[in-house]
């Protein structure tokens, strides 16, 4: 069957944040109290919340989601051609139409497309006829009869055929007048979920690919591997969301850590820690397979995440001097770290983005000044390299090799996720590390007036800006 020219989907822009997309699609379910459902005993709503009800049972996401929204195209399109008073016509193609454009899985679609197939495929059988509603009856004439022998082979091949006689089985089921089933609020919750994990899942993509031998012998030389533009397109989008998520997330004591520079005027947001928990993406990011792979194989052994940051360096944020991390980083004894910048801007000379000098061996500090930083005299000794990086690049680098950054003097925000890990066999002190940072250098909401923080800061203040 041919696609029905879909002018009038369910208007949202496929590229706006989940949040959007889920109240779209909530709207368009929700005003389906109304609908009533062709010929059908229940509403459109009803029919939908019933099926999905007893697909829940089942454990299958995409199944249970397609059960939910498996006529959603009798909703999405008011535009679309009538079925002599059935519905649309290819009401399950504008329903695949709709789903793959709010960014469903991919199955999601496939199964609600697959409805009417199904029932023409078990049409194939005396026995099924029984089983259909009289509106259902009326519509399978207009969907073209029962299955050839050909197209039911074909049915038979796809590999998901099984999901889709057993959505159809819902389907016909889910027509039973005041029968109490969970309500829509329920499925909000699921939806976002479903949605958030497929957009983290193109986030994650491009670093499931194993490094190259060139890449990790770069690695050993350097101290130092670079990605570059790893993250692009609809990978670096959503990664832009989810930093501008965080942004505005409100100043909330005892979550996430937000800390502040002051210059002559108002104060400006400089970083986010701490963030972890309350972000689903981001966590598949940084916690996912994919990286934790990465990092097993520039460490030689299993990785473990200690903390993260992401720094927003606004116009006119202040830089870093020069530092090696690692007296930074010893709190629980640890020796060794790999921090993973993920550039969310591109990160020039201009806007204050990194240099980098020559390794320095494990274990192996440089000279000092007071705070933890690189001694004058030894930064003013030493090469500097700029990392001019595209946005959505990917820098892994250990917790010695030398470092520092410029003001950014330019006009945009040069925004950076900086991810350290430790050995796994050195233990999991993620927590353990916000709970004494938490203590010794709180985020400005969870401070105490008349505290000098600033000199109680230490090894969590070395060489940064907050001020
Ligand atoms: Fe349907
Ligand atoms: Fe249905």
């Amino acid at each position: 069957m041919s696609l029905a020219p879909c002018t009038a989907l369910i208007d949202v822009d496929p590229r706006a944040p989940v949040t959007a997309r889920v109240d779209a699609l909530m709207a368009t379910l929700a005003a389906a109290t109304q609908a009533d459902y062709i010929g059908e005993p229940v509403t459109q709503l009803a029919h939908g919340l019933q099926a999905a009800a007893r697909a829940q049972a089942t454990g299958d996401e995409a199944l249970t989601l397609a059960a939910l929204l498996h006529d959603v195209g009798h909703l999405a399109d008011p535009s679309a051609p009538d079925m002599q008073g059935l519905g649309a016509v290819n009401h399950e193609g504008i329903g695949q139409a709709v789903l793959d454009r709010l960014g469903f899985a991919p199955a999601v679609g496939r199964l609600v497309e697959s409805h009417v197939a199904a029932k023409r495929y078990l049409a194939r059988r005396a026995a099924y006829d029984g089983k259909l509603s009289e509106a259902s009856r009326q519509t399978l004439a207009l969907q073209g009869g029962p299955m050839t022998d050909a197209e039911a082979a074909a049915f038979e091949a796809d590999p998901l055929h099984r999901q889709m006689l057993r959505l159809r089985g819902f389907d016909e089921a889910a027509k039973i007048p005041g029968a109490d089933v969970p309500g829509l609020d329920h499925w909000r919750p699921i939806i976002e979920a479903h949605l958030r994990a497929q957009e983290a899942a193109t986030v994650v993509a491009p670093l499931t690919t194993p490094l190259t031998p060139a890449q990790l012998a770069a690695w050993r030389r350097d101290a130092l591997l670079v990605l570059p533009g790893a993250l692009a397109g609809d990978a670096l989008r959503t990664l832009h969301t989810w930093i501008e998520e965080l942004q505005g997330w409100p100043e909330t004591p005892g979550r996430w850590m937000k800390y502040f520079e002051r210059g002559t005027e108002a104060r400006q947001l400089c970083r986010v820690e701490d963030f972890v928990p309350y972000h689903a993406g981001l966590a598949q990011l940084l916690c996912g397979d994919a990286l934790m792979a990465r990092l097993g194989e520039l460490m030689g052994e299993p990785a473990c995440l200690f903390k993260e940051k992401i720094n927003y360096k606004l116009p006119g944020g202040a830089g870093f001097t020069a530092h090696q991390d690692a007296p930074a980083f010893d709190t629980f004894g640890h020796r060794y770290h790999i921090t993973v910048l993920i550039a969310v801007d591109p990160q020039t000379r201009a806007n204050g983005g990194l240099e980098f000098s020559d390794p320095v061996a494990e274990g192996e500090l440089l000279p000092q000044r007071p705070g933890g930083a690189v001694a004058e005299a030894t930064e003013a000794a030493l090469p500097w390299r700029p990392l001019d990086l595209p946005a959505g690049s990917v820098a892994f680098f250990d917790s010695y090799i030398p470092h520092r950054s410029g003001t950014n003097a330019s006009d945009q925000p040069r925004r950076g996720l900086y991810v350290t890990y430790n050995r796994a066999a050195d233990g999991d002190r993620r927590a353990d590390y916000f709970a004494d940072k938490r203590a010794t250098f709180p985020p400005e909401i969870e401070r105490e007036p008349g505290v000098d923080y600033l000199a109680r800061a230490g090894r969590y203040n070395v060489g940064n800006p907050i001020r």
